[in-house]
């Protein structure tokens, strides 16, 4: 393909003659511009190029569920990187940009130099159009919503197993007018004759969006893609993920001590058994009760880890100390930063009593660490402050043991069964670090604290019975500092008001309020007037994230 490339033009956003381009991309990378890939046999690796699609996440979910493994980095990640990934294939994803803006991030030489097959979704089809020397009309017809596509090359790869028509999502302005050379025409739209293009190289371009559910075939395209084109093999397995990890545990540990803070989620929980796999007898697990946990959660979290995987657990009763902090407390940020700081003092206190510690070890997954890499580069305004069970001060002594954090959490929760933990550990909703106290608006007190984890504990038993707690991202009760008039029997009452939150979410930044049945919402409510002393009215929170939060504080 590279002599193919010489013949015509790269286009960027500066219109550089491809020579220089390419010259420039040599100097840039202080190395040959055509690099080989990197010989199989390692694990293999789909690149997706993020052009700042608020999809890319999805992307790379997409490929992880064809049991593949794929990165997603950065639109000017140097060749160098990406060759250490052992590619097999790239993917561009869509952006916000036209090709035609003023400083448009466009792909970086290499994607073509490669030989790799490339598949450009919406803007990364564009991108394609625009270097190889097609033309791209800017805001001629924006689309947006649900196509039908209509197959035209039934012998396309991309296409196997799929129907001749099925639906689509489209979402863009610019729209491709002329193809690059040697490129063709392989499915059409109503409103998009070039949907799906392509050409002998294996460089595809998608005009809809195949990561989305809207597109309900979408997951046969990625399939297509990375199994058949790219020829990965779909090894990215439980099984495999466990095996490499425990290795590169063993590798990065040796002879050290690590020390890992359990919280009864199940990223800590996986991360803790991965290493107990790799290096037990060097692990010891903290467990801090900071007295704002769910009912029977410290005796759960003991029972698994201390009676029945036999780990070595060192469990803190810290409960007192953090209420006594909290008291008086109403604003919803000195409560995060207290329990946050306290936290960080029990956790400093308890592992210098251990001796020597060399390694820390935490439950950070890919999500994580994609959105600090991009914010690391955007200024965004702080809603709230997070204190992770894990987020520990940057001048600790320790070395992170990070074994999770190229994980999305489905493939968390697979592991962890793989490992044997529990169902009901693997599939527990995520829960807060600062816990209850941010579901208590106003002053946490012990009183209160019983309320809510009653109140907790029946929307929690309800939306098991109603066999939707794994289906929901989360389900919770929150303590508010309402009071009202109620009647019950013959008496006035005046008592505290709960209300209910149920969200459904694929990653917490964004959430839907959940449509509950009425009924389920009647049962819920019943029990927890009827059970639950000093609360005499339930109402459902109906409101989305954003512009809500999920949590209340
Ligand atoms: P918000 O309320 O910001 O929550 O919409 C998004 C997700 O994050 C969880 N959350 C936290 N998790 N420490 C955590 O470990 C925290 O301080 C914290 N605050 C919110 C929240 O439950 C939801 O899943």
């Amino acid at each position: 393909m590279g002599s193919e490339l010489e013949s015509h033009r790269i286009a960027t956003s500066d219109d550089i003659e491809v020579s220089t381009y390419l010259e420039l991309a040599k100097e840039l990378r202080g190395e040959q511009a055509v690099v080989e890939p990197k010989p199989p046999g390692e694990r293999e690796t789909i690149v997706v190029i993020d052009f700042g699609s608020q999809y890319s996440m999805l992307i790379a979910r997409r490929v992880r569920e064809c049991h593949v493994y794929c990165e997603l980095v950065s639109y000017d990640t140097p060749w160098d990187k990406i060759a250490s990934l052992n590619p097999k294939g790239v993917i561009l994803s869509g952006g916000p940009s036209s090709v035609y803006d003023a400083g448009a991030h466009l792909p970086l030489p290499y994607i073509y130099e490669s030989h790799l097959p490339v598949m450009g979704i919406c803007y990364g089809m564009q991108a394609i159009v625009f270097q190889l020397g097609g033309q791209v009309s800017s805001g001629a017809k924006h689309e947006y919503g649900h196509a039908i596509l209509h197959i035209s090359a039934e012998d396309c790869p991309l296409f196997a197993g799929l129907p001749p028509s099925f639906p689509v999502w489209m979402s863009h302005g610019d729209q491709i007018m002329e193809m690059p050379p040697d490129f063709e025409a392989l499915a059409y739209t109503e409103n998009a004759p070039l949907a799906v293009i392509g050409n002998d190289s294996s460089v595809f371009g998608l005009q809809f969006h195949p990561e989305v559910v809207h597109t309900p075939q979408g997951k046969v395209i990625f399939q297509n893609f990375v199994l058949q084109v790219c020829g990965c093999q779909g090894n990215w397995t439980s099984a495999n993920f466990i095996a490499e990890s425990i290795d590169e545990i063993k590798r990065q540990v040796g002879n050290g001590r690590v020390v890992c803070a359990l919280s009864g989620g199940v990223d800590s929980a996986v991360t803790a058994t991965l290493i107990d796999r790799a290096v037990g007898n060097k692990l010891t697990c903290l467990f801090i009760n900071n007295g704002l946990l769910r009912r029977e959660e410290p005796e759960r979290v003991l029972k698994v880890f201390k009676r029945n995987l036999k780990m070595d657990i060192v469990y803190v009763d810290a409960a007192d100390r953090f209420l006594e902090r909290l008291q008086g407390v109403t604003d919803p940020e000195e409560k995060r930063h207290l329990i946050g700081n306290e936290f960080i003092e029990v956790f400093e206190e308890e592992a210098a009593k251990l001796g020597k510690v060399d390694f820390l070890a935490q439950g950070t997954l890919y999500p994580d660490v994609i959105e600090s890499a991009s914010t690391q580069t955007k200024v965004a305004a702080k809603i709230k402050s997070h204190h992770n069970v894990g987020g520990l001060p940057s001048n600790m002594k320790f070395t992170l043991v990070e074994p999770l954090r190229y994980l999305f959490k489905d493939e968390v929760r697979e592991v962890g069964l793989a490992l044997g933990l529990p169902e009901d550990m693997v599939w527990r909703q995520p829960f807060p670090g600062p816990g209850l106290a941010i579901r208590i608006i106003g002053e946490v007190t012990q009183e209160k604290l019983e309320i809510l984890r009653s109140a907790d504990w029946i929307v929690m038993n309800e939306t098991k019975r109603a066999r939707l707690y794994r289906q929901l991202w989360q389900s919770f009760a929150v303590l508010t500092d309402v009071k009202s008039v109620g009647v019950m029997g013959d008496f006035r009452t005046y008592g505290y008001l709960i209300a209910i939150r149920a969200i459904t979410s694929d990653d917490a930044m964004t959430a839907d309020w959940a449509r509950l049945s009425y009924d389920l919402l009647a049962r819920i409510s019943d029990r927890i007037v009827n059970e639950v002393p000093n609360v005499n009215r339930v109402v459902y929170d109906i409101t989305s994230k954003p512009p809500s939060t999920i949590e209340w504080e």
